[in-house]
């Protein structure tokens, strides 16, 4: 794993997006695996400035997000279509056509979520993945005590996760219960994981998904298995980690020596 600690959430979100342009340039037809939520929005306003000012091009690539709310249509302000619409694929070339986001307003949900890895596996599978990390551990929607080998289904939110979500609707009883996601194994399977993280609110479970020991417990923490992963958290985010001095050390020891290595090698 490669650990950035960056001062700022501007900088962690630049970070991000050097990352997602790299792999595009070295592959435009790439498969993006996105999330929604606050942390990447940062690095979605990044790709979108870079490609008005710089021609960053999406015209090949196909992506497919995390998760969907159950039951909230692609056009309900808090859906997570809506979501990825307004912060990154009205404002890119991507094809419409190549964009994946589950489908939460269905009744056959098994069928989908079967036709959604499926989906997955025809595009020839995800390049990078972009995850953000819940406060309970969950990436994704894969909450506490989700198999690490789970593939995309339904799962129940938790507490934790509902309260967190209140902020975006007016009434409690509006905040879904349910959600498709792709599972711990779906994600694992991503060719390059890059994780983000900001805020005083991440520190304590950021430590444990890295530091601390693989559980079912804390989903985020079976990235630690995957053989290339990023993780970029800002200063607050990053302030319990027990190696920081380490992973501060060895971003300014790859700036120096090989540039080209940051984000690409443990
Ligand atoms: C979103 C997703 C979630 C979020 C996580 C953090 O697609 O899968 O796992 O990444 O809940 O959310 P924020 O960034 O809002 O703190």
């Amino acid at each position: 794993m490669e650990i950035i600690i960056a001062d700022t959430y501007e900088k962690l979100s630049a970070l991000g997006a050097d990352i997602i342009q790299r792999q595009l340039l070295r592959k435009p037809s790439s498969v993006l695996g996105l999330a929604t939520g606050s942390t990447p929005v940062g690095l979605y306003q990044e790709l979108v400035k870079r490609h008005r000012e710089h021609g960053l091009d999406f015209s090949k690539v196909t992506t497919f997000n995390l998760d969907e709310y159950l039951d909230l249509s692609p056009s309900h302000p808090q859906s997570y279509r809506y979501f990825m619409d307004h912060n990154l694929f009205n404002h890119i070339n991507v094809d419409a056509q190549n964009i994946h986001v589950p489908y939460g307003h269905t009744e056959e949900v098994d069928e989908f979520c079967d036709w959604y890895e499926e989906e997955i596996r025809r595009a020839g599978g995800i390049d990078i993945q972009l995850l953000g990390i819940g406060a309970d551990g969950h990436i994704a929607f894969n909450e506490p005590g989700s198999s690490l080998g789970s593939r995309t289904r339904l799962k129940t939110l938790t507490k934790q996760t509902i309260d967190d979500n209140a902020r975006f609707f007016d009434k409690n009883e509006e905040v879904p219960r349910f959600a498709i996601t792709m599972g711990v194994g779906t994600i694992l399977e991503a060719k390059e994981i890059l994780l983000v993280a900001n805020g005083a609110k991440k520190a304590a479970i950021v430590a444990e998904a890295i530091e601390g020991p693989i559980t079912a417990q804390v989903s985020a923490s079976a990235l630690q298995m995957h053989r290339h992963v990023t993780v970029i958290v800002d200063a607050e985010a990053g302030a319990m980690l027990k190696r920081a001095d380490y992973y501060k050390w060895v971003f300014e020891e790859k700036k120096r020596l090989v540039p080209r290595l940051v984000g690409k090698v443990t």
